[in-house]
Parts: C-alpha cells; structure tokens; sequence
C-alpha cells in the first residue's frame, strides 16, 4: 500500500503513523521528523529548513520534494510506504506524482484526518516527546506515568520548539492556505478517504484501519 495521510498539525498523523507501521509493516515518511533529525544533527539541510520551521512556514519545495524521492526509491519502500506530513503544496503533489510514474507505482489513498482548529491548539500546546526514543505524549489525554520522564524508556519528555500558541498558530494559517488545496487535488482523483479525528486514537486508528484493509 502507497498511503498519503494528510490532516492540519496536531490532527494525529504521527500517532495514528505509529499504529500504521507496527500493523502492516510499512516505513513511516514523515518530512517534519526528517527535518528534526537534519536539525538536531546540524547537517546544512538542517540548518537551513530551521529558518522555516521556527517561524511555522514550509520548508521550500525543491528541497523537501528532493529528500522525499530519495527516501521513496529505497529499498524498503518497494512493498509500500505511508507518508505522513507530505505532500503539503499542490508542487509537491504533481512532484510526487512524477516520482511515482517514474517508479512504475501509484498513490492507493489519500487519508485526511480532519480535527476543529480549537481542539488542535489543545493538542499542539499540550505535547510534549521523549528526546531519547521519540515517544509523544499528551499532558492531558496521554500523559507519561511519572511526569517529565518517558515510559518506554525514562528519557526526556520535551516540547517541540514549534508547539509555541504563535508558531502553531502560523501552521495553522500555512495549512489552511497551502495544504488544504490538496483535499479537493485528491477528492478529483478519487483517491480521498475523510475520517473524523475528533475522537479517542483508538476509534479513529479503527476507520483508518477498515480504509486500508479495503484497498
Ligand atoms: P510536521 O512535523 O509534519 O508537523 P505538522 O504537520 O504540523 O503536524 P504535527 O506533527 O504537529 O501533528 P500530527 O498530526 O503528527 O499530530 P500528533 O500525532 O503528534 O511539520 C513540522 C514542520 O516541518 C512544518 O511546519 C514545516 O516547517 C516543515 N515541513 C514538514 N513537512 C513539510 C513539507 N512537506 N513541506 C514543507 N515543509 C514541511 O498529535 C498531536 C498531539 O495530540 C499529541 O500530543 C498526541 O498525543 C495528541 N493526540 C493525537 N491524537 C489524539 C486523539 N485522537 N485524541 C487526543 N489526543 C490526541
Ligand atoms: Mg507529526
Ligand atoms: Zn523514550
């Protein structure tokens, strides 16, 4: 299965992605945690998506379409991939179908998890992950047992430094003027699944579930 999973920040692409992975044994695309890795690695790709990221802006297209097709013509991507956070510019889009004609493959779904802009502030400002392993949490609906302190692993628990009220607030604005185009780019290919995100991960992890299992 190719699998897009589309949806504003804080919608629960990552946490849903997390069930995803374990369940069909799929890589996990995320363009925003490939960004954090070049960042926290201080590589010069790093450096320059910070400029963006820190102001809630998308990091330029030529250089986000490019990590994205090195990542999808590796190995473990010939059975199938889920994307998470990608694509966010109707570019990306017609980049990727590109990529995909040229790798003989095509999109089988658009998922898009669909959330009230109040109730994703809560969760943005509300999260917080471990530095060791990744984890995230919620302080309020998924909170660690001991507080600060990762379950799986004890790490670090952490704010992303982008979960700020004004940073996700300019995301908030970035998607609804960039990103959300692409609903009706994949709703005309036929290729858009809504699922309602407003409910506990495991209900809406149960209609992502009977999506896939439908494909
Ligand atoms: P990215 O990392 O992709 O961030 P995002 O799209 O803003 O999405 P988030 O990761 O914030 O939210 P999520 O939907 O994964 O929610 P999560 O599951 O964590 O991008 C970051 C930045 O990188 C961008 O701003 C941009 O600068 C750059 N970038 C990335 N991709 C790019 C691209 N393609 N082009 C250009 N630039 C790009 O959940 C959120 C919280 O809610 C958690 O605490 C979680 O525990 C909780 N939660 C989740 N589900 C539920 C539920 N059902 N009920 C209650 N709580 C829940
Ligand atoms: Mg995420
Ligand atoms: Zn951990």
């Amino acid at each position: 299965m190719n699998v897009i999973l589309m949806g504003p920040p804080g919608a629960g692409k990552g946490t849903q992605a997390e069930f995803i992975k374990a369940e069909y044994s799929v890589p996990h695309i995320s363009t925003g945690d490939m960004f954090r890795d070049a960042v926290k690695n201080g590589t010069p790709m790093g450096k320059e998506a910070q400029k963006y990221m820190s102001e809630g802006k998308l990091v330029p297209d030529q250089v986000t379409i490019g990590i994205v097709e090195d990542r999808l013509a590796q190995d473990d991507c010939q059975l199938g991939f889920l994307l998470d956070g990608f694509p966010r510019t109707i570019i990306q889009a017609e980049a990727l179908d590109g990529v995909m004609d040229k790798l003989g493959k095509k999109i089988d779904a658009a998922i898009n998890i669909s959330v009230p802009d109040s109730i994703l502030i809560e969760r943005m400002s509300g999260r917080v992950s471990c530095k060791e392993c990744g984890k995230v949490y919620h302080l309020i609906f998924t909170p660690p047992a001991q507080s600060g302190k990762c379950d799986k692993c004890s790490g670090e628990l952490i704010q992303r430094s982008d979960d700020n009220a004004e940073t996700a607030a300019n995301r908030l604005q970035v998607y609804i003027d960039q990103t959300s185009p692409l609903l009706d780019y994949y709703e005309n290919k036929g290729l858009l699944k809504n699922v309602d995100g407003n409910r506990d991960s495991k209900s809406v992890g149960a209609d992502i579930e009977s999506i896939l299992n439908g494909l």
